[in-house]
């Protein structure tokens, strides 16, 4: 059944940049009262002008989604200014480009902070008002990185994983609920995100790949709310691609090998750094 998204509450966490924020502004083009949570307020001031100017309603709420106390902040501001959550969209992350040696313990504690334990706060803090209600529906943001193993990439891909395999176990929980649970897994999108990661290895000088728009993305997000399904994929074919790569891992090894020569501009993976 298509759920009609006019005058829903919809929560989304990173709404102050890309799929976030390209999110928030179609739910709120369909009437859904949007909730707009990031650290960056004037980046979220700016997201509810742009939902204002079309007659649209909006809240925002600073939060880092690493500390909990915000996240209850978050859910309990948009208790007090429209009373429910209807939609509560886990998306906010962060990411890391480097190899397994270069990466510190404190930036691997760091991501999982946001990007898994984010999602914890998230599900957890969401589920207080719909167990309440006894509706609504959650929607955590995970990556592709999570199914095919991104070289370079190790300790965001472990995040986005732990994230999506805890999806899906929340999904099976709730089953007999009337509350949904869904996980999306995006490809490369076309947003400020590698440029916000932090990076162990220079930008390489040459372009990565084509990667679907904010837009693109965010249509599936909404789509999804709209007509709920446990799991959201943007590649083509994505079980059979996913069955491929099992059957033949040497291919996606060929490909992780060309992706290390592009992403570091032909030099490989950098030597180890020296032990402190
Ligand atoms: N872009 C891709 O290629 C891609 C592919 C697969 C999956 N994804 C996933 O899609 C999601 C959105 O990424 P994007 O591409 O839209 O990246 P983006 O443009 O960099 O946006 C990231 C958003 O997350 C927010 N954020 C980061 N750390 C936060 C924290 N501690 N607390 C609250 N908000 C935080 C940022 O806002 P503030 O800085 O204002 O806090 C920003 O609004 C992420 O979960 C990412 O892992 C992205």
């Amino acid at each position: 059944m298509r759920v009609d998204l006019k005058g829903k509450v919809v929560v989304i966490t990173g709404a102050s940049a890309g799929i976030g924020k390209t999110a928030a502004l179609l739910f709120a083009k369909k009437g859904a009262h949007v909730v707009l949570a990031a650290r960056r307020l004037e980046q979220l001031q700016a997201v509810d002008r742009d939902i204002a100017a079309f007659g649209g309603k909006a809240l925002y709420v600073s939060t880092d989604v690493a500390e909990r106390e915000q996240v209850q902040r978050l859910l309990n501001a948009t208790l007090e200014h429209f009373g429910r959550v209807d939609v509560w969209i886990n998306n906010a992350g962060s990411g890391l480009v480097g190899t397994v040696e270069q990466t510190t313990p404190e930036e691997m504690d760091r991501l999982f902070r946001v990007n898994y334990m984010g999602t914890f706060h998230g599900c957890q803090i969401a589920l207080q008002q719909m167990r309440r209600q006894n509706s609504g529906h959650i929607i955590n943001i995970s990556s592709m990185a999570a199914r095919l193993p991104l070289a370079l990439h190790a300790s965001y891909a472990a995040t986005k994983s732990a994230q999506w395999i805890f999806t899906e176990a929340l999904a099976a929980e709730l089953a007999s609920t009337p509350i949904k649970v869904s996980v999306a897994l995006p490809s490369f999108t076309e947003t400020d995100f590698s440029r916000a990661m932090i990076h162990k290895i220079p930008d390489s000088s040459k372009s990565m790949m084509h990667g679907a728009s904010a837009e693109q993305v965010a249509q599936k997000i909404v789509q999804c709310a709209e007509r709920p399904r446990p799991v959201v994929m943007f590649i083509p074919f994505p079980k059979l691609t996913l069955m491929f790569f099992d059957l033949f891992p040497g291919v996606w090894g060929f490909i992780m090998r060309k992706y290390i020569l592009i992403r570091t501009d032909g030099k490989g993976v950098p030597p180890p750094p020296p032990h402190p």
